[in-house]
């Protein structure tokens, strides 16, 4: 009898520190926070960086947290995303993405499919379709920098936020190219750019629904001008077709979606692709300007290829292409989610096998592993304008933890099967931006002495981050 006692007692030692039913073999540590039901949603949604980071230094690369309700299991082992992330059977994406859509643009696509979408896109955004779109980009980019577009006398000096600088100009410049809008209205883009940022600054919240009531009225006021402007019918849209959105817009129709839906959808398709490559550029030369020998060893390097052809300056830049990957490194933060919808077991990299529970959720951050790993990246958090860079000047794609060749140093562009279908476009317009800022205009920090910004911690988890502030520079176009 006492035998039997001694035994229960253990047992039931055994299931304190849980109180719950959810532990059960090979499951990942379960992490419940101390509120009911909401669990750790409020320091998730303050800054999800800290909070991650801290689950990760008590539990490991995989564990499980309550947030509002949702179990959500956390998967830090870079090297087994793609193999995890892969199982499309196990693990949707359209269900969270579904939800999202609606609280953030209003939207309701019940037959939106993200691998059919992605694989139109990749079609449009590579090969002579890539080229010619890069051209196009090119030649906006080039009238939006003209003195009267401008409005700014050569010589003359302006003061502006970076921030504010960069992402306007890569936003007007993606508008026209992606969009085909028309050039010759430059109040309408500014009004554009506007509103997509009124809009913009709350995404986090709007995703959440912390939004307070001013707040949801200013999002609403803010998506009902857009829609206005992203009427597919008001869009130039002569390519029709062939091009992307063109394609899209056929696509929504040949669905039965009404006009209403359609443009709603435009706006969604603003956001995925005008919403990263301004904040990009901002970091880049954020970056670049409070570092003078990484802004030095870039100058230099496109100093060296003054004499090529236009289309051949982009080429081989490895200082500039390693600069780009530090600071994708420090700012990409997307949070990939999947719906688990039936008990899967994983395995990590070293072997060890979890199970995931049907009905929770699955996040992998790559931001915190590979990318802040401290085991893979000495000192993550400073920027190193050389550390995808070898001694001899090529790229440097060999990286380790504990030994092990890391698949991924860093993943801004998402993993194996998920890959932004943009991301040559992207980049392409991020180096033609600050090409064309460093060549032909003089840009410098009002305060010679300011540093960055820190980062807005709402952000993590919607692509690339925003500063809480912005960088004072003051330009001007060279004679
Ligand atoms: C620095 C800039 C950019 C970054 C870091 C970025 C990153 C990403 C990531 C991580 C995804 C995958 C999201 C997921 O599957 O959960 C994605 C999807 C996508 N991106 Fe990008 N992207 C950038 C710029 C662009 C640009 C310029 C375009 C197009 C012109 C673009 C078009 C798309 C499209 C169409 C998708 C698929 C969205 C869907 O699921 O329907 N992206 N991007």
């Amino acid at each position: 009898e006492t035998m039997v006692l001694y035994l229960v007692f253990i047992h039931s030692l055994y299931f304190i520190p849980s109180m719950s039913f959810h532990i059960r073999r090979n499951e990942p540590p379960l992490d419940k926070g101390m509120i009911p039901w909401l669990g750790h949603a409020l320091e998730f949604g303050k800054d999800a960086a800290k909070f991650l980071t801290r689950m990760k230094q008590k539990h490991g690369d995989i564990f499980t947290v309550r947030a509002a309700g949702q179990y959500i299991t956390v998967l830090l082992d870079s090297n087994c995303y793609d193999a995890v992330l892969s199982d499309v059977v196990s693990l949707d994406q359209t269900g969270y993405a579904q939800v999202l859509m609606k609280r953030i643009f209003s939207l309701n696509l019940p037959n939106h499919n993200p691998e059919s979408e992605k694989k139109r896109a990749e079609m449009h955004f590579q090969g002579s379709a890539l080229t010619q779109l890069c051209s196009s980009m090119q030649n906006n980019l080039q009238h939006l920098v003209t003195p009267s577009e401008m409005g700014l006398k050569v010589s003359e000096w302006k003061k502006d936020g970076l921030f504010h600088f960069c992402y306007s100009l890569l936003f007007k410049t993606g508008y026209l190219t992606v969009f085909g809008a028309e050039k010759n209205n430059s109040a309408a883009l500014a009004e554009i750019y506007e509103e997509f940022r009124r809009f913009d600054k709350l995404l986090p919240k709007l995703a959440r629904t912390t939004e307070n009531k001013e707040e949801k009225q200013i999002a609403s006021s803010a998506r009902e001008k857009l829609w206005k402007w992203l009427t597919p019918s008001r869009l130039d849209r002569k390519p029709e077709r062939q091009s992307w959105l063109g394609n899209y817009v056929q696509h929504l129709q040949d669905e039965g979606i009404d006009a209403e839906t359609q443009r709603r959808a435009m706006l969604l398709q603003l956001w995925v692709t005008q919403g990263n490559s301004g904040p990009t550029a901002f970091w880049v030369l954020g970056y670049l300007l409070t570092h003078p020998e990484a802004l030095r060893a870039v100058t230099e390097e496109i100093q060296g290829g003054k004499h090529l052809r236009p289309e051949e300056k982009q080429k081989n830049t490895p200082v500039f292409d390693s600069v780009l990957s530090e600071t994708l490194r420090l700012t990409a933060a997307a949070l990939i989610t999947r719906e688990v919808k039936q008990d899967k077991k994983i395995c990590l990299s070293n072997g060890q096998e979890y199970q995931l529970r049907r009905g929770d959720r699955l996040c992998v951050f790559p931001f915190i592993s590979p990318q802040m790993d401290p085991q893979i990246h000495q000192q993550p958090e400073m920027f190193q304008f050389d550390r995808f860079l070898n001694a001899d000047g090529t790229e440097k794609k060999d990286f380790f933890k504990e030994g092990l060749r890391v698949k991924y140093p860093s993943v801004p562009w998402g993993t194996k099967d998920n890959l932004c279908p943009g991301r040559q476009f992207a980049i392409s317009a991020i180096k033609e931006l600050v090409f064309t800022i460093l060549t032909r205009f003089d840009l410098e920090l009002c305060d010679k002495n300011a540093k960055l910004p820190l980062v807005d911690p709402t952000r993590y988890g919607f692509g690339i981050l925003q500063p809480a502030g912005d960088l004072e520079i003051r330009y001007r176009i060279r004679s």
